[in-house]
C-alpha cells in the first residue's frame, strides 16, 4: 500500500468508528442492556429507582439530559476504569463492563444507551 492509500484506509477507519458512535436514531434494546447490566453485577451496586453504592439509573439520566456528550461519557466511564466515589466517601475504580465478544461497541453503546433512558 502506498502513502495516500494507506491515509485513506486510516480516515476511512476513522469515519466508520465515529458512524459507530453517532446519536442518530438508536433502537434500545432494553432486554439485552439488563442482561448485560445483569451479567456483569452492575445491578449489585445500581438500580434504576433507587440509589445503591451507585446512583439510581434515573437519577443518571436525568443528569445527563440534554448533555450532547452524555453517552461518549458514559461509555468512558464503564470501560475506563476511572475512580468512583463510593457513599461513604472511600474511592475505587469503577467497574469496566466485560462483553463477548470483548469490547463490543454496540453492545456497550445499548446499555450506555439504555440507561440515558430511564
Ligand atoms: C462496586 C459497585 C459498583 C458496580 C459493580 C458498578 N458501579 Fe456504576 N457506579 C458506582 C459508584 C459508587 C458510582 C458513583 C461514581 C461517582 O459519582 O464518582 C457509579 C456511577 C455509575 C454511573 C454514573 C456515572 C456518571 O458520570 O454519573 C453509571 C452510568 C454507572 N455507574 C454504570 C455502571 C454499569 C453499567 C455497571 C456494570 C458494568 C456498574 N456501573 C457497576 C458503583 C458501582
Amino acid at each position: 500500500m502506498n502513502c495516500i492509500q494507506r491515509s485513506l484506509v486510516t480516515t476511512l477507519a476513522a469515519g466508520a468508528a465515529v458512524l459507530a458512535f453517532a446519536p442518530a436514531a438508536f433502537a434500545v434494546d432494553a432486554d439485552a442492556a439488563k442482561a448485560l447490566a445483569r451479567q456483569n453485577n452492575c445491578l449489585k451496586c445500581h438500580a434504576v429507582d433507587k440509589d445503591k453504592d451507585g446512583p439510581a439509573y434515573h437519577k443518571v439520566a436525568e443528569k445527563y439530559k440534554g448533555k450532547p456528550d452524555a453517552e461518549a461519557k458514559l461509555i468512558h466511564h464503564i470501560t475506563s476504569g476511572e475512580k468512583a466515589k463510593f457513599p461513604d466517601g472511600h474511592e475505587e475504580e469503577h467497574k469496566i463492563v466485560k462483553t463477548s465478544p470483548p469490547k463490543d461497541e454496540a453492545q456497550i453503546k445499548n446499555l450506555v444507551q439504555w440507561i440515558l433512558s430511564q
